[in-house]
């Protein structure tokens, strides 16, 4: 039901002074009546709809339900999901608050110290279920309760009511119930599943209040993680996911290309860190995505170097990996250029070499082939021009080739991506690409200062072309084609923002 559709039906009902009571309410998140800038009525969160995130729950259930669709005497399900807590840095000062993925991916509920609950009971009181015709699921939230003091220090809570009114969750509870919901429904079933990531150990203060004791005391048959079936879901994007995907990799790319332009002998590479957030904020993300790695020179060889705190003389090339978070969606890329505007030969022979790369691997993004196959694939390509070019001897039975190789390319060649930098991780890299997928791709050549094996101008060289992929049934498109890569394009445009 939307806002207006409720607040129609609910105005029958209510004296004047508790219509007032829901006109104003408040939430703890950007809702269509407070935000029109960022959602439309319906949206739970920017271009994602109730109906979606409705889905989305029972996608996660059913797929649940599936793997125990041989076992008779199992029919009742119970899905367990925290989310994220408030960190701080000092009392009482917290670190910017990120939700838990998973909870976020099916509630898009945004407060900390929450429960989102999926089950199928039939047995417990009718006040806790609402079945839903597909497949007999309710969905609850548990959430901070409305507390006039502690909203006077950290801003609106939404409360119960908000909750489902912002989520169209079946119901919702304060958070202190969850213990007492859990504990009902253990006196109410036996031989149920509970699904719960134990391992993730996501909110250690909730688990204690209530979560521990369920699965110690209670009468379950078995506990089973929550993450691998969320993560199968999560892997396939949506035509809205897609469309959060493409901006945030727009973002990132348009900004990327600022922050280059800006760049010049000499600047401090904490400069181009701010100048991102900076262009990615301004163009309406939220911030970006990971500490970025803004790293002149040989720096670059250290892959997760995030000091950035160096002076870059001229000479020297840039090696910046960084994106943006959209709306919960992340963007990945990386580019490497001369901080003076001119590739040397020798900077341009190896840039070169892993553009030519990067172009081939791409192309074989397919749902025919796997990360793996395509990281291998890279590695062969990868060791024939550093013998072409003399930085490794040909392959012979002296020497582990491969292990050779993996000195000038110590990490993998992509990862899927989404609503995090690594997404959907318990997916495997020997799952064939799908269409609807996304992933970053990211070759790159490392030859460190102390590389003496191969001749000195080579050294102290770091390159890695990251750019992200949306996978199709033939070739992937290639979302980030907004930033510039080509060397040719990159001195023009360096040469253009100068003059
Ligand atoms: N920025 C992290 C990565 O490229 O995987
Ligand atoms: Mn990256
Ligand atoms: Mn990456």
């Amino acid at each position: 039901m939307s806002c207006c559709n409720a607040l129609r039906t609910y105005s029958r009902f209510l004296r004047p002074t508790q219509l007032m009571t829901v006109l104003n309410r408040s939430f703890g998140q950007p809702v269509a009546q407070t935000h029109p800038h960022i959602l439309k009525q319906g949206e739970v969160t920017p271009f994602v709809t109730k109906e979606e995130y409705s889905q989305r729950r029972h996608n996660v259930f059913n797929l649940a339900l599936k793997q125990f669709e041989g076992s008779k005497n199992v029919k009742d399900h119970i899905m367990i999901f925290p989310s994220a807590y408030k960190m701080f840095m000092t009392i009482p000062i917290p670190y910017p608050f990120r939700q838990n993925t998973d909870f976020s991916y099916l509630s898009g509920f945004q407060e900390a110290d929450s429960v989102l609950v999926l089950h199928n009971s039939q047995k417990l009181p009718v006040s806790h279920r609402t079945l839903s015709p597909e497949t007999g699921m309710t969905s609850v939230l548990f959430v901070p309760r409305k507390d006039t003091h502690a909203e006077l220090w950290d801003g609106e809570r939404s409360g119960p009511h908000g909750a489902v009114e912002i989520t169209g969750v079946d119901g919702a509870y304060n958070s202190e119930d969850l213990g007492q919901f859990l504990q009902q429904y253990s006196e109410h079933h036996a031989n149920y599943v509970i699904w719960y990531d134990i391992e993730g150990n996501v909110h250690p203060q909730l688990h204690r209040a209530g979560i521990e004791d369920f699965i110690l005391q209670g009468r379950q048959k078995c506990v089973e993680t929550t993450t691998r079936s969320v993560h199968r879901i999560r892997v396939i994007k949506s035509p809205a996911e897609v469309q959060l995907m493409q901006k945030s990799v727009d973002i990132a790319s348009e900004s990327l290309e600022e922050v280059m332009k800006f760049s010049y002998p000499g600047v401090n590479e904490a400069y181009l860190e701010a100048k991102m957030e900076f262009e990615c904020v301004l163009r309406d993300a939220q911030m970006l995505a990971y500490p970025p790695v803004v790293a002149g020179g040989n720096r670059g060889n250290t892959i997760h170097y995030t000091r950035n705190n160096q002076i870059v003389p001229g000479g020297d090339m840039i090696l910046m990996d960084a994106g943006c978070e959209y709306h919960g969606f992340t963007s990945d890329l990386t580019r490497t250029w001369p901080v003076s505007g001119r590739f040397s030969p020798v900077q341009r022979r190896l840039y070169e070499m892993v553009l030519r790369i990067q172009l081939k691997v791409i192309s074989l993004c397919t749902p025919e082939f796997t990360l793996e196959q395509v990281y291998v694939y890279m590695l062969h390509l990868l060791g024939e021009e550093l013998v072409s070019l003399g930085l490794m001897k040909k392959k012979d039975k002296s020497s582990n080739h491969a292990e050779e190789i993996r000195k000038f390319y110590p990490h993998h060649i992509g990862h899927y991506l989404g609503m995090d930098v690594h997404d959907t991780p318990t997916m495997s890299r020997h799952t064939k690409l799908k269409p609807g997928m996304i992933i970053a791709i990211e070759p790159g050549v490392y030859i460190p200062a102390d590389r003496t094996s191969v001749p000195e101008q080579y050294r102290g060289i770091a390159i890695r072309i990251e750019d992200n992929l949306l996978i199709t049934e033939s070739q992937p498109i290639v979302l980030s084609d907004k930033c510039v890569k080509d060397p040719d394009h990159i001195e023009e445009m360096m040469a253009a923002a100068k003059s």
